[in-house]
């Protein structure tokens, strides 16, 4: 077996119904995993490519996970391998400034990640298995119109190093990913308006966007041996957008 075949593993993707998080799905699908994703709509058909979905392959269930009971209502795995949480959203239009706002970003961005992490901690330690906490660049920096964004992503970077060194006495393998600019639904404000795409575009070496497929490489890579010394620790995954 080679470090990235995945047989007779179970992945569970929260965020995994569209963009990055469908495109790890699809990856660990790829290598011969057993995957589920989760979302927010009411059954797999209501999702198109047109969201960047491609739920071909992978089990679905509907889960809001800013009610926190959705979350512990789901069936515990008697072990999970790999979980993904790639759940994400932003307000914009100085949503972010006001409680309604500020509250719904951090519930889904931060609050939601250590609930679905706890849920499924005994099944993790079953397995002695991963979890992958995806953040963003936005939590090494200021955003201006987005300061609960920011925070909830910070946030993020800083609860994968704690429960990196809280779990690994468990077995569990905590690390997380900060992606730079991937075109999603989370970022047509961006790609869909030429003037802040090019503006965006000149502030990336790379001189282009990510691909969930670039995006999922490094999960693979946290998921499997190839990083069995790493602990806690966030890829960068942005084409060098924050180099300078
Ligand atoms: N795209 C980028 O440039 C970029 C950059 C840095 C970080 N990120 C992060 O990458 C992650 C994935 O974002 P994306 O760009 O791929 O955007 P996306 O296509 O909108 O994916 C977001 C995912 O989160 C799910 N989600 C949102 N609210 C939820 C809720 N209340 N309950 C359950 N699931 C919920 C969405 O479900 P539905 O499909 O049902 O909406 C979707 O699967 C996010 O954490 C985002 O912050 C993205």
């Amino acid at each position: 077996m080679n470090d990235t075949d995945f047989s007779g593993k179970r992945v569970l993707v929260v965020g995994g119904s569209s963009g990055i998080g469908n495109g790890m799905a699809q990856a660990f699908r790829e290598r011969s995993a057993d995957v589920t994703v989760w979302g927010t709509r009411a059954s797999a058909d209501d999702y198109s490519d047109t969201d960047g979905s491609d739920l071909t392959g992978l089990s679905y269930a509907q889960v809001d996970v800013s009610d926190r009971a959705a979350i512990d209502a789901q069936v515990l795995p008697e072990r999970l391998d790999v979980l993904v949480c790639c759940q994400g959203i932003v307000r914009y239009g100085r949503e972010e400034f006001e409680r309604p706002g500020w509250d719904a970003v951090m519930d889904v961005n931060i609050t939601s990640v250590m609930d679905c992490a706890r849920h499924h901690h005994p099944a993790l330690a079953t397995a002695k298995g991963a979890l992958i906490i995806v953040s963003s660049v936005a939590g090494f920096g200021s955003a201006m119109g987005n300061p609960a964004y920011a925070a909830s992503k910070a946030a993020a970077v800083s609860l994968t190093k704690s429960l990196g060194e809280a779990w690994a006495r468990d077995g569990i393998r905590v690390n997380g990913i900060a992606p730079g600019l991937v075109a999603t639904k989370l970022t047509e404000v961006t790609t869909s308006n030429e003037a802040r795409m090019q503006a965006s575009l000149r502030a990336i070496p790379l001189r282009r966007t990510g691909e969930p497929a670039e995006m999922a490489g490094a999960a693979l890579f946290l998921a499997s041996p190839l990083s069995s010394y790493m602990i806690g620790q966030t890829l960068v995954v942005d084409g060098g957008m924050t180099l300078s």
